[in-house]
């Protein structure tokens, strides 16, 4: 594990698939109760992906539905693909599906990335002003939790290696090629707005991820080839979810293995 990150990556390994959603369930009600006990708005940036879907669909049943106060719940996008907002390879589309419409979420409640324009650049832009709007004038916005997912090329959200959107430090939003499919542009959070979040959450199932699980979480440092190596919140809480087929690289390591 990279000396720098060290001391502050909580490596959860959940026995499945199923057991690591209903762990982020309990990690999202929590969070958000928090966030809305103190009288604040819970902001949250959700992934793409196979694994969060499973998620949103937890969250829209029982008993999570009922135990967050959707109200004051504001989804955010941490990437999106550059697909109209009803294409099936659309993040919003996912969301919307799975959690979004069966929550009936209030549509100022949710802050969707459009991605569909035909200027990439325009939409990241876009979407900046938008989270200004929420977040008001700060350095970054600091999102109460960001969930990610973590592709088997080790990008996250739409953080691929060797892309310039992975040197950004000044722009909170920004467009980029992608690196694996959908082959379409993509809009991304940088990592400046991933390393200020209050919690970060990484969710990371199936044995393809299990070599580049052990790369990020126990090699040397890659920042280049390993983007997700560099989510490392300042004055915030990392956490790596993984199944046990994810995990085959690191059990030994982890700190917290749940039967
Ligand atoms: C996207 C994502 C991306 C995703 C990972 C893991 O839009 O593609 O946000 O970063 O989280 O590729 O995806 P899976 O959970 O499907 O493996």
């Amino acid at each position: 594990m990279p000396a720098e990150v060290s001391s502050t990556v909580d490596t959860v390994v959940c026995s499945n698939a199923a057991a690591l959603i209903a762990d982020a369930a309990y990690r999202f009600t929590a969070i958000a109760a928090a966030a809305t006990r103190s009288g604040r708005q819970f902001s949250v940036a959700l992934s793409g992906g196979r694994t969060p879907a499973a998620l949103y669909r937890v969250l829209a049943a029982q008993p999570f539905k009922s135990a967050i106060d959707w109200t004051a719940t504001h989804l955010f996008f941490g990437d999106e693909r550059c697909v109209p907002p009803e294409s099936p390879f659309s993040n919003f589309a996912m969301a919307k599906q799975a959690l979004i419409d069966p929550i009936g979420l209030p549509p100022a409640n949710v802050h969707r990335i459009r991605a569909e324009q035909v200027d990439p650049a325009n939409a990241a832009e876009e979407y900046a002003l938008e989270l200004g709007r929420f977040f008001g004038d700060a350095s970054a916005p600091r999102f109460d939790l960001i969930l990610l997912g973590m592709g088997p090329d080790g990008h996250t959200a739409s953080l691929f290696p060797r892309r310039p959107a992975l040197e950004e430090n000044h722009k909170w939003v920004v467009s980029t090629e992608p690196g694996l499919e959908p082959y379409v542009p993509r809009i991304t959070l940088t990592l400046p707005v991933l390393n200020s979040a209050a919690n970060v959450l990484f969710l990371v199932t199936g044995e393809d991820k299990a070599s580049t699980v052990a790369r990020v979480l126990t090699g040397a440092p890659a920042p280049a080839d390993l983007p997700s190596q560099s989510v490392h919140p300042v004055d915030g809480t990392l956490t790596w979810l993984v199944d046990r087929a994810a995990a085959a690289g690191i059990a030994a390591d982890a700190d917290a293995v749940r039967p």
